[in-house]
């Protein structure tokens, strides 16, 4: 057993796999309680006004029809407590705020009967003319968020009185404004919730990625009348941010089996999806840089205008992440704004103020790199930062020059020719593109308890969910890997809001946080071990001095002799020991470094020269992020992330008609790419352990710049540069003279 390897750095299955693709494991949505009922809802049609009345008496005749609630029949009192989420409760009133909005619940004996009876009830509206488009509202409000640092930023030479002198003075500038979409999580698993109520508890199953935050938020929403709420994610079928607060529709299940006293189990429609949970806002973007004729950077000033909906949502800020912290600069200048409007709610979605900062600043530096004729990369490196601009602090790892020399080699850059030459391949032009990827190195606060058991098993178990990312397999492997003992000895349990506080399931903060808790309640489960064998008075170590005592190997070892944990436990007649700890960034470091981790994109796209169709053909990114944990789960990470770039660069948005209505709302008009528009996308790690974080998250980074990439390289195929996406083939359609 000395000679176990470690699981971690290595491709290591998922634990749960093997039942995820047999159909066993049970999402919130499959689990089946006696004497359940289903709910449906019924959204509105209108983009902002009043429901006039609603007309019940062809739903109440569908056979397995229970009831019907809407504002003028209340299921309960519901609040609106402030925190995350939106700043009103369901059925509550006559306002219909945004389309889409949930304005009448029904429950029925099947899903069949709830869905059927929804479809029947008819609502009548007073209709006004919603708010909807940015242009006209802009600029909007400074997007200042409690506990977050000031919106608007500047940082100047002392020799210049504002930006717009310090680019003034700038040998070249770029000016570059670009408008990304609403886009949708779009989550496998429509999101939905069974509660159940037993006496004055209520236990809720939903997709919840922050089992706890959602249980504390579902009883505020229920008025705290339940004396306790339990939440259950043992599987989440995807979530991107979408899950983490929850929305109407798991407030309704849960106030509906509240007072009806019976199981409710209420799963949205895919198209309610789109609008009763939020998506990604839309923003629009202005970088200017200025710099020297040979590329350096003097001046960096970025202003974003995002929708924020009344309804609330996410206060998106886009340079916060990307032009504060990627690249040296003596002048900066950074302005986020919220724009509001009669929309449905906004909420963070992968890389939720990156993946739109990072196209906007990726696309200028490409501008840039065109203005002054230096190559991309080149241009990258010469601006390479070792303070980020906005603080003067250093990092606490950073190698993003490798990553891009790496890159460059792996992608085979070199080959690249500077236009005006484009590749010309038969009916294709061919076209190169390069972006940076940055993405916060978050350590958050998080508890775990490791139990060691007689069978010579451990459970780690922590309240985090696995929303797909591979957390289960990292509880097991980073268990494993500390008492040393092997992945499949280890029991990870995670998904229940009764378990001890696990960190935040965003913002990538899951490996960097939960690693050094693992190890932490790993030892005060074996310095427990150790206490027990020399107290029992059945164990061969009794009386001994602990200090003789070590634990390697899953093995407890001392006075020339060794004995499993599970071996020590059996002889001594106990069933198991528990540890526990509760880890945090040590605060001192936390203000003396930046955390972030690193990437470079390399990207080739085909342009059909007649018809205009752009193919992403290559894909390479290069990440440093710290000490890797698990390849295998790493890589799918980076895959899907780059995927959503793609996606994000090439095909999704839902633009909102003038009366509110989302236009693509579903999923046959919303467009998500599928195995058709990927290439193999070769994914390469940088191995540097973060000097104080060893493994960094990589959950998010994938969709940083990923989206710029490919942008940058449609530009190099055919000169046209597309700064609002998503680059449909109508926009790279070339005049007859140019093929
Ligand atoms: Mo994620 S968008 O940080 O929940």
């Amino acid at each position: 057993m000395a000679d176990l390897v470690s699981p971690v750095g290595r491709d290591i299955d998922r634990v749960e796999g093997r039942l995820k693709v047999a159909g066993a494991a049970e999402y919130s949505a499959d689990r089946r309680v006696a004497g359940m009922l289903y709910a449906a809802v019924v959204t509105s049609t209108i983009g902002k006004g009043a429901i006039t009345g609603i007309d019940t008496a062809a739903a109440t005749a569908v056979p397995g029809f229970v009831d019907v609630f809407h504002h003028a029949r209340p299921l309960m009192a519901l609040a609106a407590p402030p925190g995350p989420g939106e700043n009103y409760a369901p059925l509550q009133d006559a306002l219909v705020r945004f389309h889409g909005q949930i304005v009448a619940l029904v429950v029925a004996e099947s899903p069949e009967a709830a869905r059927d009876a929804a479809s029947l009830v008819s609502v009548t509206y007073r209709a006004e003319p919603p708010r909807t488009s940015m242009d006209g509202n802009m600029p909007g409000v400074p997007a200042n968020t409690p506990n977050l640092p000031p919106a608007m930023v500047t940082v100047l030479e002392p020799r210049f009185p504002t930006i717009d002198a310090a680019l003034a003075a700038s040998e070249v500038v770029v000016r570059s404004t670009t408008r990304t979409p609403v886009q949708h999580h779009v989550a496998m698993e429509p999101h939905g919730a069974l509660a159940v109520r037993e006496g004055d508890a209520l236990t809720v199953y939903t997709g919840a990625q922050m089992p706890i935050v959602q249980a504390t938020r579902i009883r505020a929403k229920l008025r705290n009348e339940p004396a306790t709420v339990r939440v259950l994610a043992p599987y989440v079928g995807g979530a991107f941010g979408s899950r983490a607060q929850p929305w109407s529709d798991v407030v309704l299940a849960a106030a509906a089996a509240w007072t009806l006293r019976r199981p409710v189990k209420l799963i949205l429609t895919r198209e309610q999806v789109f609008t009763v949970v939020g998506h990604r806002g839309e923003v629009r973007q202005t970088v200017r840089l200025g710099a020297s004729r040979d590329g350096v950077l003097t001046a960096v000033a970025h202003e974003s205008d995002a929708e924020l909906p009344f309804v609330s949502g996410w206060p998106m800020r886009p340079a916060d992440d990307t032009s504060a912290v990627t690249y040296r600069t003596p002048n900066l200048h950074i302005a986020q704004r919220l724009v509001m409007l009669d929309r449905p709610p906004t909420w963070a979605m992968r890389a939720p103020n990156e993946a739109a900062g990072a196209f906007a600043l990726e696309t200028a530096m490409d501008e840039l790199a065109v203005a002054t004729g230096v190559d991309p990369v080149e241009l990258r490196l010469r601006n390479s930062a070792t303070v980020a601009p906005a603080t003067g602090l250093p990092w606490s790892s950073k190698h993003l020059d490798e990553a891009f020399r790496v890159g460059a080699r792996r992608f085979g850059w070199s080959a690249r020719r500077a236009r005006p030459r484009p590749r010309i391949d038969g009916q294709w032009l061919v076209g190169v593109g390069t972006a940076a990827a940055v993405y916060p190195a978050n350590r958050e606060s998080s508890s775990v308890r490791v139990r060691l058991c007689a069978d010579d098993t451990a459970v780690v178990s922590t309240s985090i969910s696995d929303p797909g990312t591979g957390a289960e397999t990292l509880l097991a492997i980073a268990g494993a890997d500390v008492l040393g003992i092997t992945v499949r000895r280890v029991r990870p349990e995670l998904g229940d809001s009764l378990l001890p506080p696990g960190p935040p399931v965003a913002g990538s903060s899951v490996t960097a946080s939960t690693v050094p808790t693992v190890a932490a309640a790993a030892r005060n489960a074996t310095a427990q071990l150790i206490q027990l064998a020399v107290t029992h008075a059945r164990s061969p170590w009794h009386g001994a001095d602990p200090a003789g005592l070590s634990f390697a190997d899953g093995r407890l070892r001392g006075n020339g002799r060794a004995m499993t944990f599970g071996r020590l436990l059996s002889t001594v007649g106990a069933e198991d020991v528990v540890g526990q700890a509760q880890t945090v960034l040590d605060p001192v470091k936390a203000g003396q470094f930046m955390f972030h981790s690193f990437g470079a994109h390399f990207c080739e796209v085909r342009v059909n020269r007649f018809t205009g169709e752009p193919r992403v053909t290559r894909f390479t990114t290069v990440v440093d992020g710290g000490r890797i944990m698990n390849t295998q789960a790493a890589h799918s990470q980076i895959v899907g992330g780059v995927i959503f770039g793609i996606g994000q660069a090439l095909l999704e948005h839902d633009p909102v008609e003038p009366g509110g209505r989302p236009a693509s709302a579903n999923l046959a008009d919303y467009m998500v790419p599928v195995n058709a528009d990927i290439p193999p996308i070769d994914v390469h790690w940088l191995d540097h352990p973060d000097p104080e974080l060893g493994a960094r998250g990589i959950g998010e980074i994938g969709t940083v710049g990923s989206a710029a990439a490919v942008g940058n390289a449609v530009f190099d195929a055919t000169g046209i540069r597309v700064r609002e996406l998503p680059i449909t083939l109508d926009r790279l359609l070339l005049d007859p003279g140019e093929h």
